[in-house]
């Protein structure tokens, strides 16, 4: 134990933002909406493989001895001086949705490897190691639920479940995690550990609204998913007559109404609700659809107001199906996870980290969901934001951080490990 805290550790932005843009060039795509440059790697996709194969190169240089769990999770180590202690973990993502940017998820793992190499160049020794987590299917957009490594990791969902998950082509995770070569041996777990700690853009608009660089993370809200299928009839759109159709179509269309409605009663608090999928079958110009089958992404940070949200929900699902004949409704839970509040401690190593780097910062609860909410199970938890530029737009090609907000979280990053570790 050292008697005063390590000074602050400023890292290499240049070879940051270098790491940074180089995996972006992988699953790299063109957007024809908005002309940019976007990234597309989704979970245990080739582009994703692709991608994780670089980071370990980069983990391997950085001299990090890198080991893959059974979910496809991997933990790249920096040994410290006393092999007993538990190691201070950091990471987050690599995989992305299918519009994204450069930044969500990948400055949490490659602001991690920055951070050792900083520590290598220098010569620090820390007393824990420090370990870098790269967690599969964050996003799961593609396997249909949401920060599954690190949920696997923590002992929230088993690995079996996560393993028989399929994609819209019926593939399996786990069939993917073996022709993606990384379905690690089974003996390979993630080391409980002493804290962890994620960097991640805000990935919306109140630091910048705030001009403030750094965000201290107080927890992520609660965050439902499910999936609603609509059974309806197929018929001609010329010769039906409306009040002999059962439109799955139009139905769909009242759902998405409704939540809109749910949101602007306000009886249901600070409820965010999004149809972010949805999809009409047969899929015709002239066919009444048939079957619709959408997704419902709701938000809260009061969970009593989120459960009130979800059962209104379901009255209204219950009503619509009643209301004619001939529409069936199905509900599948896709995800669920409750508010996570971090903790108050690593909070305040953050904020004294950022204060030693004469960097202003504010607490802020997170809107998106983070591999933290699930490690918090382990550890003591919690997490940086960084600014991002137009309005903290995410999940869009436009996403972007500065170079100099992005070294400046990941040197704030870089402190708060290096105290995590020495104690
Ligand atoms: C993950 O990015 C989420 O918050 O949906
Ligand atoms: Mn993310
Ligand atoms: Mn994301
Ligand atoms: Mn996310």
């Amino acid at each position: 134990m050292t008697s005063s805290a390590p000074d602050p550790v400023e890292v290499n932005g240049d070879r940051l933002w270098q790491s940074l843009m180089g995996l972006a060039e992988i699953g790299a795509y063109d957007d024809e909406r908005t002309g940019l440059r976007g990234v597309d790697r989704l979970a245990l996709t080739d582009a994703d493989a692709a991608g994780r194969r670089q980071v370990i190169a980069w983990m391997e240089d950085a001299g990090l001895a890198v080991r893959i769990d059974r979910m496809g999770n991997i933990y790249g180590r920096r040994e410290g001086t006393d092999p007993t202690a538990a190691p201070v973990l950091t990471g987050s993502h690599i995989d992305s949705v299918a519009t994204a940017g450069a930044f969500d998820g990948c400055l949490g793992v490659l602001g991690g490897i920055e951070v050792v190499r900083t520590l290598n160049e220098r010569g620090i020794r820390t007393r824990r190691p420090i370990e870098v987590g790269i967690f599969a299917e964050e996003e799961g957009v593609r396997f249909g639920t949401d920060m599954l490594g690190s949920a696997v990791a923590a002992g929230r969902l088993p690995l079996d479940y996560a393993h028989a998950l399929t994609d819209r082509k019926g593939l399996t995770l786990g069939g993917e995690l073996t022709r993606t070569g990384f379905d690690g041996p089974t003996d390979v777990r993630l080391d409980p550990p002493h804290a962890y700690v994620e960097c991640h853009i805000e990935q919306g608009p109140v630091l910048a609204e705030s001009d403030v660089p750094v965000g201290v993370v107080t927890g992520v809200q609660g965050i439902s998913w499910q999936e609603i299928t609509i059974h309806g009839r197929a018929a001609h759109a010329g010769t039906t007559p409306t009040h002999l159709r059962a439109d799955a179509g139009l139905a769909a269309a009242q759902i998405i109404v409704h939540l809109r409605e749910l949101v602007d009663s306000g009886e249901y608090g600070d409820l965010r609700a999004t149809v972010g999928h949805l999809i009409v079958y047969p899929d015709l110009t002239n066919i009444v659809p048939a079957r619709a089958e959408l997704t419902v992404d709701l938000r809260n940070p009061d969970d009593a107001q989120m459960t009130r949200a979800e059962e209104a929900l379901a009255a209204f699902l219950r009503d619509l199906e009643n209301s004619r004949p001939g529409l069936t409704l199905t509900t599948r839970r896709m995800a669920k996870t409750p508010y996570v509040p971090f903790d108050e401690g690593v909070q305040k190593t953050i904020a004294q980290a950022a204060d030693d780097h004469g960097l202003e910062h504010i607490s802020l609860l997170s809107g998106a969901g983070h591999d933290a909410q699930e490690i918090a199970a382990l550890c003591p938890t919690a997490m940086i934001f960084v600014r991002g530029e137009y309005d903290g737009i995410s999940h869009n090609p436009r996403e972007y951080s500065t170079p100099e907000a992005c070294a400046r979280g990941v040197s704030v990053l870089a402190t708060t490990l290096l105290r995590l570790a020495d104690q």
